[in-house]
């Protein structure tokens, strides 16, 4: 394969590598889902496979512990890991604090749970998931299948009394069949363009009977690597508040570019 990338995989490439450096040998590592994480996993097995770095994984979906087994990371589940040192991750949309629509992929479920279970949550995306208000991206809600109707109408009625600038709501398809999530459980998309006060829809979207979890991942981002089609990396930490600036090289010899397919 010859060495061409596209500018935006590029910039998740060059994030995903960036964040490797958070992984130590020794580490329980969660592997994030998604196009950019996928990044981040081929990485990581480069690194087991060339460098004897040892790690285990915690992936977040099903594709993702096919993909982590492929590259030769061995993997565990989030019960017998109980406890991550780090969990790095894509995400569909990122704001100024680090908050975070996710679940564009479906994964949203176990990504949140494994997240919550790390020491620390590592964000890694190219600049267009950077936003100024969540909201965008259409925001996932995995509901239990039993009902699911009811739990539409209870979110769209509950959605009226939200400061949201859009309140129409879909159910994600797979072809002419619901989408499904690796739980057996279905996603409602909240199409909301604008979310005024993320924590309170947050929390007022999962008391509702039927829903399972949402994609608004709030306080739970540590640091977001974004990545530049041109190989620059950004670093911001929530925590100390700092913005470290780098590059990341693209070479040719990286068998990540090679030996394993998309
Ligand atoms: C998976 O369910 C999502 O949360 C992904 O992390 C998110 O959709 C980002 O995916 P990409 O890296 O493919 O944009």
């Amino acid at each position: 394969m010859s060495f061409e990338l596209s500018p935006i995989d590029k910039a998740k490439f060059a994030a995903a590598k960036r964040a490797t450096a958070y992984v130590k040998s020794g580490m329980r590592v969660g592997l994030g889902t998604g196009s950019t994480a996928a990044w981040l996993v081929k990485c990581l097995g480069e690194m087991v496979r060339e460098e004897g770095l040892r790690i285990s994984g915690v992936p977040t979906s099903s594709r993702t512990a096919q993909l982590a087994r492929e590259v030769g990371i061995p993997v565990m589940s989030l019960d017998e890991a109980r406890w991550l040192d780090v969990t790095i991750d894509g995400a569909d949309e990122f704001d100024a604090n680090l908050n975070l629509i996710k679940g564009g992929g479906g994964a949203l479920l176990q990504e949140k749970i494994v997240a919550t279970a790390s020491d620390q949550m590592i964000v890694i995306a190219d600049i267009s998931k950077q936003v100024e208000t969540l909201g965008a991206f259409p925001l996932p809600v995995e509901v239990v299948p039993f009902g699911w109707r009811t739990t539409k109408v209870l979110i769209e009625e509950t959605l009226i009394g939200l400061d949201v600038l859009g309140r129409s709501t879909s159910l994600r398809m797979n072809g002419d069949v619901p989408y499904v999530t690796d739980e057996g459980n279905y996603i409602v998309d909240l199409h909301l363009n604008r979310i005024g006060h993320s924590r309170s829809l947050s929390l007022m979207i999962n008391q509702i009977p039927g829903v399972v979890e949402n994609g608004l991942f709030i306080d739970i981002c540590d640091v977001v690597i974004v990545g530049y089609g041109d190989g620059r990396v950004e670093v911001r930490d929530i925590n100390n508040g700092s913005v470290e600036r780098g590059r990341v090289d693209f070479l040719e010899a990286d068998n990540i570019f090679t030996d394993i397919a998309d």
